[in-house]
C-alpha cells in the first residue's frame, strides 16, 4: 500500500515536472476568458515604471500603491537599461459602490512600448492589476524583472457574479488583523465574496452593543464595532464583499444570555447542541434577533445578509411543553414554527434593505421562502435544481468543503496534490439541466471546528484556487495540467506575498527578505546559548 502511495506520487510529480518544463504563455490563475500572446520579452525597470489613471478613486489609487510593490517583489533589481514605461489604467466608472453584480471585466493590452488596463468600474480595474501582476517575471540570475509573451491582449470577466470563501468564526476565534490578511488572499486569487459565518453555538463573538448577546470564547476573542467596519472597509478596498452570517434559530446556542427564556427545553438533544433552536414561546428571542440584524447591518453594508436556518432539531420544539402549547395555540406543526420564524428573519431583513440568504434547510424542510431569497446549497446538485426550478437564486458549495481535508474516501488522497483537483472538477452546473442562470456562483466552505488563524491559510491554499478558478474561468477549461502548473504558480506568487499556500509539488518558491526574514526569525525568548544548553542536558 505505502509502495502504491509513492508511486502515485511520483507520477504526480514527474507529471508536474513535465507541465512546468512546457510553459507555453503567461501563467494567470484564474485564467482569462480570452489571451493572445506573441513571444518578444519586455525588459521592465522598476525605478521607471509608473502606474497612471485619471480616476479620482482613493480605493484604485490604494490599490495601484500595492501594485506598485507586488509588481516588484524582490525590489528594485539591478540597475538597468530598460526605457520608462507607464502602465495606464482606464475606468468608465466613477462609482465606488462595491455590490453584488458589480463589473469586473477588464482587458489589457501590453506590447513592448505601451500598457493599457481598461475597465469599467474600479473593481474590474483592480482585477486587471493582479492579472498584470502574474505577467510579470522575476529572474533571480540577472536580478531583473520582464514580460514574456509580448505582445498580449487579455479580454476577461467573470463567469459567475458571486465567488465567496466561508470562514467559521463561532468554533475557532480569528483575529481581525487574520480576517484582513484573509481578504488580500481572496483579492489576489479575483474570489470577491467573503463569507463570515460569524457566530455558532460555540461563542458569539461579535460587540453588539445595545444587545446582551456577546459572548466570547475569551473576553480577548471579541471584534469591536470598529473591528468590524474595518473588516468591512479592507474587503471594499480589496474588491472584496463581506457578507456576514448570524445563523439562526439553530446553530445560535451562544445567543442564550441575550434573554433568558430564548432557546427550547429539549434535553435529549443537548448532546448536539448545534440543533437546538430557539423558542418561538419566549417574550423576547425575537427582538433579540431583530436588534442584533439591526445593529450589526449598520456594520455590513453588503445588500444581502445571511441568516444560516441549517440544521434545527424540529423535533426539538415538541419536547418542551411551553413550546408545544405555543404551537397547539396557534395550530402550528413544528415545520410551520419554522416558517414563523423564517417568516420574522425575512420582515426584519426588508425593513433594513437587506436580501436574505438561508442554507438550504428551510427550502428542504418545506418552508415558503421570499421569491428573492437567494438559497445555499449544501446539500446536492439534485437539490439545487429543484431550488433554481422553483425559481429562486442559489450558490453552490456542496463539493467545496474546504475544512473536509481528504473528501475521498477509500482512497490515497493528498490534501493537496489531489484534492485541489475535485475542487477544480466540481463545476457548479454539472448536472443542471434547466434553469442555470439563476445559479450565481459558489462558495469555498472552512468550517471552522478544526481551523483557526493558524491553520486557514494553508488549508483555503492552494485549494481554492481550483474553486477560483471554476468559479471564473471559461467551463471548458478543465485540463488539470496546464492548471497546475498555472495554480503553482499563482501559489508561489501569494507565498511570496505572506500568504501560507501550500505546495503542489516538488519546488523552491524564493522568497522576499522580508517575508524570508520574518519566516526566519525566531520567537523563542531563549538565547542560542541556552537553547544548546537546554538540548545538552537532555
Ligand atoms: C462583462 O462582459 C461580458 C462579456 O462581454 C458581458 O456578458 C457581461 O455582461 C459584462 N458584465 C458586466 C457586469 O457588465
Ligand atoms: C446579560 O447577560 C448576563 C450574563 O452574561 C446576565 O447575567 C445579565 O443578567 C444579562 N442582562 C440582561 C439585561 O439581560
Ligand atoms: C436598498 O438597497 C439597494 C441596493 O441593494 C439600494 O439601491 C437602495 O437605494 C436601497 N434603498 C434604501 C431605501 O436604502
Amino acid at each position: 500500500m505505502k509502495l502504491l502511495a509513492t508511486l502515485f506520487v511520483l507520477v504526480a510529480v514527474l507529471a508536474a515536472i513535465e507541465a512546468q518544463s512546457q510553459v507555453a504563455g503567461p501563467l494567470i490563475t484564474p485564467y482569462p476568458r480570452s489571451v493572445t500572446f506573441g513571444s518578444t520579452t519586455g525588459l521592465l525597470n522598476p525605478q521607471k515604471f509608473k502606474i497612471t489613471t485619471s480616476s479620482s478613486s482613493s480605493i484604485l489609487a490604494g490599490a495601484i500603491q500595492r501594485y506598485s510593490s507586488l509588481f516588484f517583489p524582490f525590489g528594485n533589481g539591478a540597475a538597468s537599461s530598460a526605457p520608462a514605461a507607464t502602465l495606464n489604467i482606464k475606468v468608465a466608472s466613477a462609482s465606488e459602490t462595491l455590490d453584488f453584480g458589480v463589473s469586473e471585466n477588464y482587458t489589457i493590452s501590453a506590447t513592448t512600448s505601451s500598457y493599457t488596463i481598461t475597465a469599467d468600474t474600479i473593481y474590474g480595474a483592480m482585477r486587471g492589476l493582479e492579472t498584470f501582476s502574474q505577467l510579470i517575471a522575476y529572474t533571480q540570475s540577472s536580478n531583473s524583472y520582464s514580460i514574456p509573451f509580448l505582445p498580449i491582449v487579455i479580454n476577461d470577466y467573470p463567469r459567475f457574479p458571486w465567488r465567496g470563501i466561508m470562514i467559521d468564526t463561532g468554533r475557532h476565534f480569528q483575529p481581525a488583523s487574520y480576517i484582513m490578511h484573509l481578504i488580500e488572499g481572496l483579492s489576489y486569487s479575483k474570489f470577491n465574496t467573503l463569507h463570515w459565518h460569524v457566530t455558532d453555538t460555540e461563542s458569539f463573538g461579535a460587540e453588539v452593543p445595545n444587545s446582551n448577546v456577546t459572548n466570547p470564547y475569551n473576553s480577548v476573542a471579541v471584534w469591536s464595532t470598529a473591528d468590524i467596519q474595518a473588516i468591512v472597509a479592507h474587503g471594499k478596498s480589496y474588491g472584496v464583499r463581506v457578507v456576514p452570517e448570524f445563523d439562526v434559530p439553530a446553530h445560535s446556542y451562544s445567543w442564550r444570555y441575550g434573554a433568558p427564556d430564548m432557546f427550547t427545553n429539549c434535553p435529549s438533544y443537548y448532546n448536539w447542541m448545534d440543533q437546538v433552536p430557539m423558542s418561538p414561546a419566549s417574550d423576547n428571542a425575537l427582538d433579540v434577533v431583530k436588534s442584533v440584524f439591526t445593529e450589526m447591518s449598520s456594520l455590513f453594508v453588503d445588500s444581502f445578509f445571511h441568516t444560516g436556518g441549517d440544521e434545527l432539531a424540529l423535533d426539538c420544539w415538541n419536547e418542551d411543553p411551553a413550546v408545544k402549547a405555543w404551537m397547539a395555540q396557534k395550530g402550528f406543526s413544528t415545520v410551520q414554527t419554522e416558517q414563523y420564524f423564517e417568516d420574522y428573519f425575512t420582515t426584519v431583513l426588508q425593513s433594513l434593505n437587506r436580501t436574505k440568504v438561508v442554507w438550504n434547510d428551510p427550502y428542504s424542510n418545506g418552508v415558503a421562502l421570499a421569491k428573492d431569497t437567494v438559497v445555499h446549497v449544501w446539500d446536492s446538485t439534485s437539490l439545487m435544481q429543484s431550488i433554481v426550478n422553483d425559481g429562486y437564486r442559489a450558490i453552490a458549495s456542496f463539493d467545496y468543503y474546504l475544512n473536509d481535508q481528504i473528501p475521498v474516501s477509500g482512497q490515497t488522497h493528498y490534501e493537496w496534490q489531489d484534492t485541489w483537483q475535485d475542487f477544480y472538477g466540481a463545476d457548479p452546473l454539472a448536472g443542471i439541466s434547466s434553469n442555470g442562470h439563476l445559479v450565481i456562483g459558489g462558495e469555498g466552505c472552512i468550517w471552522g471546528e478544526q481551523a483557526d488563524q493558524f491553520a486557514v491559510d494553508v488549508r483555503v491554499f492552494p485549494r481554492a484556487l481550483g474553486i477560483s478558478e471554476r468559479l471564473w474561468s471559461d467551463e471548458s477549461l478543465t485540463d488539470v495540467q496546464s492548471a497546475l502548473t498555472r495554480i503553482g504558480a499563482l501559489s508561489c506568487r501569494i507565498s511570496q506575498r505572506g500568504i501560507a499556500s501550500g505546495p503542489l509539488f516538488p519546488d523552491f518558491c524564493l522568497m522576499p527578505d522580508d517575508v524570508a526574514d520574518y519566516l526566519e526569525t525566531p520567537r523563542s525568548v531563549l538565547s542560542r546559548e541556552e537553547v544548546l544548553s537546554i538540548l545538552r542536558a537532555n
